[in-house]
């Protein structure tokens, strides 16, 4: 018998991305009932998981040994606390189900037996009741029958005990929580903007309710939740990780800029990367109880001190998801004093740097419309912070990314490209070069002319003035609406 599961979880027994399922879904290729799909339909779409899941037992095997090493084991499993919450929650249950298959059995046996009860009352010739007596006995022996396992629905029982599922209410937002992640850190891992501050239990922004499932605490927290908040259910998303293998939290989140508070860090250079003659990795770190919550595509304000001060505005590079590892693209730039300092050599690992933002509403937009990037050189910045951030929501249907290097650096950073075009099917890019932005922007219109425009897509373009406002007109003149075009202007 089909068991159903969520798409959420379908996606992750068959090793898709969820946005690759729901394409899916959306052609009709899969029968879809209530967010849930049938095992035998997700089997019937992917074969090739028949013969996976004949091999469960050695892929059980398999995990278990991975799970050997420290660093797997962490990022794979969760505590043995909240592994042993979680199999009390399936053992509950599956006992719950053995009782009730009892009753249901017990019920049967007795209407067959009252049936023969009536029948010799009857002399034995009643057609009708001999007819229903055979039904019944041929039934029962059909249920009690052995059928095969239903090996997805198996793995499935599997997978709720190493990761459970988060449903967040009123927006309908899921991820799952794996390892020894805090429900906070993997809603931010999922690209969640979930309200938070301190990280580490002391500030109380990232309050939830929990309306459904179970959590355990999983850090120490100084801040003092009141009884009746206690009493509502409400816990600290930071310091809590689901115990049960379904989760539903009530809680708002960030819903653009305008809700992410402006932030001052001193934060520690972790490493310095030359990416070409002209072009840097700047890495820093914030403290551990000090991270800076940002939005994708969003820029900050650094400043180096080595004397006198030096300060300038730059994009975040990464994704919002890693709140503590800032990544930042910096080139060799004379009028900017921050570079400057970086390039001369008077800015080491372990210096401080204070942060300060974050700026800007270069963000994702929100919605499930295929997304076009257009980045020139260093522009290539913030549209990364995007690209990861939209990889995370695993939402888009598509993810295109069209790159126009107009210095010698080049396209610095091509190689991330090439992982994301191999690692994930909805992704392409095209990579062009010209010395002039507005010539180059002319050469990506034509490009995004014969393949994108067509489409309902969202763009976001990133780079110098001229390079932008030229892309920009030839959306508009291909009849793009302005809600779906947004540019960050950058030096
Ligand atoms: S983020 Fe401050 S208490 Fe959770």
């Amino acid at each position: 018998m089909a068991q159903w599961v969520s798409i959420w979880r379908a996606a992750q027994l068959a090793g898709v991305p969820r946005a690759a399922l729901q394409r899916r879904v959306r052609a009709g290729e899969i029968e879809e009932n209530d967010g849930m799909v049938s095992t035998q339909s997700l089997l019937a779409l992917y074969p090739q998981l028949q013969l996976e899941t004949a091999g469960l037992a050695d892929r059980v095997a398999q995990i278990r040994d991975e799970a050997f090493g420290r660093r797997v084991r962490e990022r794979l499993l969760p505590s043995q606390e909240v592994l042993a919450q979680r199999l009390f929650r399936q053992s509950q249950e599956l006992a719950d189900l053995q009782r009730h298959l009892q009753r249901y059995h017990a019920l049967v046996i007795s209407l067959r037996d009252e049936l023969r009860r009536h029948q010799q009352q009857a002399g034995g010739d009643d057609a009708r009741l001999l007819a229903l007596e055979r039904e019944l006995t041929s039934g029962l022996a059909r249920v009690l029958a052995t059928e095969p396992v239903d090996a997805l629905h198996v793995m499935d029982d599997m997978l709720k005990l190493i990761s459970a599922q988060v449903t967040l209410r009123p927006s309908g937002h899921q991820f799952t929580v794996e390892g020894h992640d805090s429900l906070l850190q993997a809603g931010l891992r999922a690209g969640i903007n979930l309200n938070y501050g301190c990280g580490n239990g002391s500030c109380g922004i990232c309050k939830v309710r929990v309306t459904s499932g179970e959590v355990a605490r999983s850090g120490h927290s100084d801040y003092p939740l009141s009884e009746a908040e206690k009493a509502q259910g409400y816990v600290l998303a930071c310091v809590h990780t689901a115990a049960s293998s379904e989760v539903t939290l009530e809680t708002l989140e960030a819903g653009g800029p305008a809700d992410i508070p402006l932030q001052q860090i001193t934060a520690t250079v972790r490493a310095l990367r030359p990416l070409g003659t002209d072009t840097m990795l700047l890495h820093l770190q914030t403290p551990r109880t000090h991270r800076l919550r940002f939005l994708a595509g969003q820029s900050v304000t650094l400043a180096v001190a080595d004397g006198e001060s030096a300060q300038a505005r730059h994009p975040v590079a990464s994704c919002p998801c890693d709140d503590r590892n800032l990544q930042f693209f910096l080139r060799r730039d004379a009028e900017d004093p921050v570079a400057t300092r970086l390039f001369e050599g008077r800015v080491r690992p372990g210096d401080p740097v204070t942060v300060w933002g974050p700026h800007g509403e270069f963000t994702l937009a929100g919605g499930s419309q295929p997304l076009v990037f257009v980045a020139c050189d260093h522009g290539f910045g913030p549209v990364r912070s995007l690209i990861e951030h939209a990889l995370s929501l695993d939402a888009a249907p598509s993810i295109a990314l069209f790159w126009l290097a107009t210095r010698a650096d080049g396209h610095f950073l091509a190689n991330q490209c090439r992982a994301w075009s191999a690692a994930l099917d909805p992704f392409e890019y095209n990579l062009f070069s010209d010395s002039d932005p507005a010539a180059g922007a002319l050469q990506v219109g034509r490009a995004l002319r014969a393949d994108v425009f067509q489409i309902d897509c969202a763009f976001y373009l990133a780079g110098p003035v001229e390079f932008v406002m030229t892309i920009g007109a030839q959306l508009s003149e291909a009849g793009v609406p302005e809600a779906q075009i947004h540019t960050e202007v950058l030096p």
